[in-house]
Parts: C-alpha cells; sequence; structure tokens
C-alpha cells in the first residue's frame, strides 16, 4: 500500500440521493442524501434505531434499498451484490463482532485479502505456480496490515481468544485488507475503555492520512465523534437532520431535540 498525504481533494467518493428503506411499514432510512469527498472523515450520529446501521447496509448491499441512488467512485452502486460492492472497494465492520472466531488472527485476515486476490478453483486444485503467487500477495498484505495494527505477536492465536481490544483491532484489518477505498465503522468504540478508545482515535487517523482511505464513522462516543471527524451527519427516526462540522452540529438546535429525553 503506497504512502498518502491527506490531500483536500474536491473529488466526490459517495453520492447518496432519496435512499430510502422499509422494514414492514416501519422507514428505517427515510430521503437519505450525503456527498462524501475522497479523503474525507464523517461521522454519523443519531439515537438508537435511528437508521445508522441501515445505511451502511445499504451501501454495503447486505441490504437494498426500497428507493434511491448510490453512487460510488463515478458508478451507481445501489441493489449489487456484498461481494461486488467489496470488489469496488467498500469495507465495513459490525456494530457486533464478526470475526472467524475457530480461525487464527492471520487467518482472518487471509481469508479477506483473498477476496481482493482470489484464487480460480482449479489454480487452487493444481497448486501451480499461480497458486502460490497469489497466496503470497494476499499473506503479504495482511502481514502488514498486523503489523500496522500491532498484531503481528498474536498471529497464531485463535480469533476467539483475543482479549477484546484486539479483536475489535482484527475487525478493522480485516476489513482494511481488502484494500477499500471506502472503511464504514460500525460503532468501532463500543466495549473500549478510554484508553483503547484514544489509541482508536490515531488508528482511524492514520487509515485515512497513511492510505488515503476515506472513512465513515457511526459511533455513540461523541468526544471520538467531535475529534476525529471533519463532518458529522445527524440522523433521528430514519431522517437527516443536519450535517455539518463539529461546531455546527453541537450547536444545531434540531440536534439537541433529537436527542432529549435519550441520553
Ligand atoms: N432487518 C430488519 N428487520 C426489521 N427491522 C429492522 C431491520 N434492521 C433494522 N430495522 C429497524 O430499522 C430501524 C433502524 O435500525 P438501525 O439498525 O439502522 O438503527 P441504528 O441507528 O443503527 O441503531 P443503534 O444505535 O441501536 O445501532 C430500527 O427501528 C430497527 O428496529
Ligand atoms: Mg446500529
Amino acid at each position: 500500500m503506497q504512502q498518502h498525504h491527506n490531500a483536500d481533494t474536491d473529488r466526490i467518493l459517495l453520492e447518496t440521493s432519496g435512499l430510502t428503506k422499509v422494514f414492514r411499514g416501519l422507514v428505517a432510512l427515510r430521503d437519505h442524501t450525503i456527498t462524501l469527498r475522497e479523503h474525507e472523515i464523517l461521522g454519523v450520529i443519531g439515537p438508537n434505531g435511528s437508521g445508522k446501521s441501515t445505511f451502511f447496509n445499504l451501501i454495503t448491499g447486505f441490504s437494498k434499498p426500497n428507493s434511491g441512488q448510490i453512487s460510488f467512485d463515478g458508478q451507481s452502486i445501489a441493489g449489487l451484490a456484498n461481494s461486488r460492492i467489496v470488489e469496488l472497494g467498500i469495507a465495513r465492520t459490525f456494530q457486533g463482532s464478526r470475526l472467524f472466531s475457530s480461525l487464527s488472527v492471520s487467518e482472518n485476515v487471509l481469508v479477506a485479502a483473498q477476496l481482493r486476490h482470489p484464487i480460480a478453483p482449479l489454480n487452487a486444485i493444481l497448486r501451480g505456480s499461480r497458486y502460490y503467487s497469489r497466496l503470497k500477495e494476499a499473506q503479504d498484505i495482511g502481514n502488514r496490515l498486523l503489523e500496522f495494527m500491532g498484531l503481528t505477536a498474536q498471529a497464531d492465536r485463535l480469533a476467539a481468544d483475543l482479549p477484546y481490544g484486539d479483536q475489535r483491532r482484527l475487525e478493522i484489518a480485516r476489513a482494511l485488507a481488502t484494500e477499500p477505498k471506502l472503511l464504514l465503522l460500525d460503532e468501532p468504540a463500543a466495549g473500549l475503555d478510554s484508553h483503547e478508545t484514544h489509541e482508536l482515535v490515531s488508528l482511524i487517523r492514520s487509515i485515512r492520512d497513511k492510505f488515503g482511505i476515506t472513512v465513515v464513522v457511526v459511533e455513540h462516543d461523541m468526544d471520538l465523534i467531535m475529534t476525529v471527524c471533519e463532518r458529522i451527519q445527524v440522523l433521528a427516526a430514519g431522517e437527516v437532520i443536519c450535517v455539518g462540522t463539529p461546531e455546527e452540529v453541537r450547536r444545531h438546535p434540531r440536534v439537541r431535540e433529537a436527542y432529549l429525553g435519550y441520553e
């Protein structure tokens, strides 16, 4: 992965418009619109059930919108399969852990890296030089990421045996192993102590600065959101309430209203 410095481009990486998702009469997301610039760090906040994870699910193809458009890197992606969207360059972590708990740390990352460097079934059977070169590519990506995340010493342990904070970092390593242009983090600070949360802030920054990856963070931890995000979008009951800088969002009257009686 090449070094990348946080250039302020005006290039638009992701754009949604009129994005709507209904579950049996309940509108989980209504008319969602966002324009995300390349290399930006965007925060998405809102009370429980306001549609934050639904937004991620729609963009990553885990769920199909009832209406609306999603354009990523100049291409329409609404309704595409998740595997295709991963190939196009969007990776995510989940709100709850979804590691392969019976695989080792390095295997978890290798499986993800192979989504981008797949081995054709015939090559896997024949095990010729092509098989080994593809495998080596994926292993190299995995090893570099484990090092970047400080997990090299844990490489051979089972994912399930890692301390909780390391498991959360492994989830991010696994998302990065697919070499995304856009990384979506769904409540990455949940369950972390204040020291680990502090480290997560620098980690998110260095993911953007070193790899040039655009990041969207969903979080309830306001300190983290206000520190790391350049812009923040606020959702409430499936609707966009406002988008702005941390300062603008902090002052916005409808934001206080949305959180009234909630925290
Ligand atoms: N698969 C589903 N089937 C039915 N309803 C769903 C489904 N997924 C989400 N919902 C509903 O859609 C609404 C938005 O849910 P979503 O998970 O997007 O909220 P959220 O903002 O991520 O909340 P939290 O902060 O608790 O994670 C909620 O009312 C939720 O119950
Ligand atoms: Mg959620």
